[in-house]
């Protein structure tokens, strides 16, 4: 794995975005999209919050070979980006009247269950979470009119991506390790977590999807489509999803 390029690209990463300014007014987005919208938004909020604290117990541990030395910075790095994209949503929610959470049932269940079943588990738990993410960001920065809501979005699709092609470039090394009928058995079940999840969220965000005209069905068969994807893109180099723009990105997230 080539940790120098994450490294430089994540720390480049840094000061490329100008944050957009957020009006002291409320949002004018109708109650009716906004209300949905901003209930839904604190849940990835919150997602987005956490330390990285068992992620990096992980890394420790999986550092000692020489391909992946400068592994535990990148990660560290990439640990830093998603509590700034915690802090973002953190204001949008705020800018959008809405109130942060501290619990949701969803959240707990991800945490326990990263937390319980080893650290390859949690790297995949981790991993489902981004794809989820990609789907949600690209959804919401397409159908979503407010401003402010779309440079967010479209801040956060575009690291996603970037996520995403990070733990693919360091998973694929780790499958091309393991027996073919391994791999196998493990795309089985990842696509299963997978599947649940993307069910899971669809239901449980129902109400804000509803709002920007996205059924939530639709929702989870594009989230799943997403995950299909990464499953090819194991395959391939990271280069092409570094190259994306973000409505490159976003219309692959959405499928359009
Ligand atoms: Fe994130
Ligand atoms: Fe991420």
């Amino acid at each position: 794995m080539n940790t120098h390029i994450w490294t430089q690209y994540f720390l480049a990463n840094r000061n490329r975005f100008a944050e957009p300014p957020l009006p002291a007014a409320s949002s004018d987005l109708p109650k009716s999209i906004r209300v949905p919208l901003v209930k839904s938004l604190a849940i990835f909020q919150l997602g987005e919050s956490g330390g990285g604290t068992r992620l990096m117990r992980y890394v420790k541990q999986v550092v000692s070979g020489p391909r992946l030395h400068g592994y535990e910075q990148a990660v560290q790095l990439f640990i830093e980006e998603e509590q700034y994209h915690s802090r973002l949503l953190e204001k949008l929610v705020i800018h959008l009247d809405g109130v942060c959470l501290q619990k949701q049932w969803t959240n707990s269940v991800f945490r326990w269950l990263r937390n319980h079943f080893g650290v390859e588990f949690n790297i995949q738990i981790l991993l489902i979470a981004e794809l989820i993410a990609e789907a949600y960001f690209g959804a919401i920065y397409l159908r979503c009119q407010d401003s402010a809501v779309r440079i967010c979005c479209r801040k956060i699709l575009a690291d996603e991506m970037r996520h995403l092609a990070f733990h693919a470039e360091f998973l694929r090394e780790r499958l091309n390790k393991k027996p073919a009928w391994w791999r196998t058995l493990w795309r089985a079940q990842f696509r299963l977590f997978n599947l649940a999840t993307c069910a899971v969220v669809a239901w449980d965000h129902r109400d804000c999807f509803r709002a920007i005209g996205l059924a939530p069905m639709e929702f989870a068969r594009m989230a799943s489509r997403t995950g299909l994807r990464f499953l090819r893109r194991l395959e391939k180099p990271h280069t092409l999803w570094l190259a994306r723009s973000p409505q490159q990105n976003a219309s692959v997230a959405t499928n359009t």
